[in-house]
């Protein structure tokens, strides 16, 4: 965790200094890459090689794939993470089958339509007030089989963590996964943020994807400190024989894919996902503390990976977003989001603190 921590502010102080860059809670999307993304495509950028991932770093990338989810995998490189969740439907389902997922998913509420456009699978809506989905809301949408008048359920799809920060046990995910298999369905993960997942469980990425039966993952990659590039990783090879394909028609199969994949390979390695992930959630956990001391800031979400939501008098969103920019979630409520990265310091916690300190006594 020290060379880590020394490792990112060796990178990024000089920014700072000269002012290129603000830090801000929006989102881990705003942070910039981790260091040793840096260095892993300065590493591959020496020769020519096979394009479109025949080169020998991205098959060196997959085998460190297997070796954190699991032999039996297929894993494929795409550029974001909209792609990756369109392409596991379009891989997966038939136009006229359905994805169950929640009212609150990214799928359905941060991708303009694109899931529904791209595979013409509709999605199912499932209500969730902290993001996740529940066995009986499942039961009560699994309906009309065989009717040739409705699209037809064939998918279930959550997101690891949740786009509230909090976090399915394993439990919660064998169960879904159980209701999946009883009814021939494909059990999606996007998990934009799936390492912070497996922090917060304490497991391993096996653990919680190809042991508790996941078909396919969206595994992101920009969010969890690659420059760019997430992977779709499918648990049953017979499940991704299409897929390519789709991957080339929806334009998302990159040329010099050494690019993507050894950043994948980095993170993978020497435990990096885990200590960039620990330390975003360690921050998170900090915040949460902190702002729980003041009486007129309500924590709205449990907690669990690295996001902390919030609701706080209106007048103060606007002074605290001068210096340190955050997202409204809920313009109704004022309810916000606050969000940690692996550059996250205790320092700018605390920082955003005193404003706040300085706000209560005007
Ligand atoms: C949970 C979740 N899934 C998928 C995505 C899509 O990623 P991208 O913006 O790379 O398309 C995001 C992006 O914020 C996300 O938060």
């Amino acid at each position: 965790m020290e060379t880590f921590d020394k490792n990112v502010s060796k990178c990024l102080a000089p920014l700072y200094k000269e002012g290129h860059m603000a830090y801000n809670f929006a989102s881990d999307n705003n942070s910039g890459a981790l260091p040793e993304m840096i260095d892993a495509v300065r590493k591959v950028n020496v020769e020519h090689v096979h394009a479109y991932g025949g080169d020998e770093y991205s098959e060196s990338a997959i085998d460190c794939f297997k070796k954190n989810f699991g032999e039996n995998i297929d894993v494929h490189f795409v550029f974001n993470g909209t792609a990756a969740n369109v392409l596991s439907i379009k891989a997966l389902l038939k136009s006229y089958e359905s994805v169950l997922c929640a009212e609150t998913s990214h799928l359905n509420m941060d991708e303009c339509g694109a899931p529904e456009a791209m595979t013409g699978s509709k999605l199912i809506l499932l209500p969730s007030v902290d993001g996740k989905i529940k066995i009986k809301d499942l039961d009560e949408k699994y309906i009309r089989l065989g009717d040739q008048h409705y699209s037809q359920p064939k998918m279930v799809s959550i997101t690891q963590p949740t786009e509230y920060g909090t976090v399915y046990t394993v439990e919660e995910m064998r169960q879904i996964s159980d209701w999946c298999k009883k009814r021939n369905m494909y059990f999606h993960v996007d998990g934009a943020r799936f390492v912070n997942a497996a922090t917060s469980l304490q497991k391993s990425l096996k653990e919680i994807s190809a042991d508790v039966g996941v078909d396919v993952l969206s595994f992101g990659g920009a969010k969890n400190g690659l420059i760019i590039g997430e992977a779709v990783i499918f648990f049953n090879k017979n499940l991704s024989k299409d897929f390519k394909f789709y991957r080339k028609q929806l334009m998302q199969l990159g040329s010099k894919a050494r690019f993507i994949s050894s950043q994948f390979e980095t993170l993978l390695s020497n435990d990096l996902w885990k200590k960039s992930s620990a330390h975003s959630l360690k921050m998170a956990q900090l915040l949460c503390e902190k702002l729980s001391k003041f009486p007129e800031i309500r924590i709205t979400q449990k907690v669990q990976a690295n996001a902390v939501f919030a609701m706080m008098p209106k007048e103060w969103v606007g002074v605290l977003r001068e210096k340190y920019f955050f997202y409204v979630w809920n313009e109704n409520t004022w309810e916000v989001r606050l969000m940690t990265t692996f550059d996250t310091s205790e320092a700018q916690i605390n920082d955003f603190c005193g404003i706040i300190e300085s706000l209560k006594k005007k």
